[in-house]
């Protein structure tokens, strides 16, 4: 059985009290989610995420939106993961489309991540997803099945089960325009095939997260699919109540 998993992407928003702030409503959740066999994160900026650790109720998870794949040195504005480790970081988030996009990220390089964070006992949550051309020209599961190929090159059925993988349509994300539930129950479950072929029945393990416009109104309908172990989401995990209803939209 894989344990859902609600993480909220903050992407470039908040600061320090403004994370404060959001967490004072957040302590309630985490029984909730416990006991429904949810686990509950969020990801902040760098920055705010001294705030977040400090303030967090316990059992919430706090990752990192990026990491560097070297431990230390010449690195401007980089920080690794024996860093993240260091001040109680448990995931950290890589190969998002817009890093892919932005600081030009790629998969090959994704590989690199996970092994360094894998190496300080920390769980990848990798995104891969297509963007709208890719989409239209019918090449979706070609595109991600070279993305998912890429970063689990080389590693372990032992290493492979710690990832967690999360699908995001370029397309949808931001753009209020989700993937229909079938459509993302569709290309998850081809990346559980594809991940079946690489490491056998722990591709069972793994768990594949939807993201791309996720609303408290929509999450129910990806959590009926049985491939879809939950969400990563960005816009609607901003505000308190909003990410409480998300959680409900999961569970109940
Ligand atoms: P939105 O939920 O705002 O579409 O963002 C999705 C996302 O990119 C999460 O990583």
């Amino acid at each position: 059985m894989r344990r859902k998993f609600l993480l909220g992407n903050w992407k470039m928003n908040k600061t320090p009290e403004e994370a404060r702030s959001f967490l004072q409503g957040v302590g309630p959740l985490l029984s909730l989610a416990e006991s429904h066999g949810v686990d509950i994160g969020i990801a902040p900026t760098f920055l705010a995420i001294p705030a977040v650790l400090e303030n967090a109720p316990e059992g919430l998870i706090v990752a990192s939106q990026n990491v560097n794949e070297h431990e230390k040195g010449a690195y401007t504005g980089e920080v690794s993961a024996p860093m993240l480790r260091a001040v109680g970081v448990t995931h950290a988030i890589i190969g998002h489309s817009e890093r892919r996009e932005y600081e030009g990220e790629t998969s090959s390089r994704c590989h690199e991540k996970i092994l360094a964070l894998l190496k300080e006992g920390l769980v990848p949550v990798y995104c891969c997803g297509e963007s709208l051309e890719t989409f239209e020209k019918g090449e979706t599961a070609s595109f991600v099945e070279r993305q998912v190929r890429e970063a689990f090159a080389g590693l372990s059925g032992e290493e492979a089960r710690k990832v967690v993988v999360a699908y995001e349509p370029i397309w949808a994300i931001g753009t209020g325009k989700s993937a229909s539930a079938e459509i993302a129950e569709g290309t998850i479950l081809m990346i559980r095939n594809v991940l079946r072929d690489m490491f056998g029945e722990v591709a069972e393990e793994i768990r594949i997260l939807y993201g791309g416009s996720v609303k408290p109104g929509n999450v129910r309908a990806y959590m009926g699919c049985p491939d879809i172990d939950g969400a990563l989401v960005g816009g609607a995990s901003l505000d308190p109540e909003s990410y409480r209803q998300l959680l409900e939209g999961m569970i109940l």
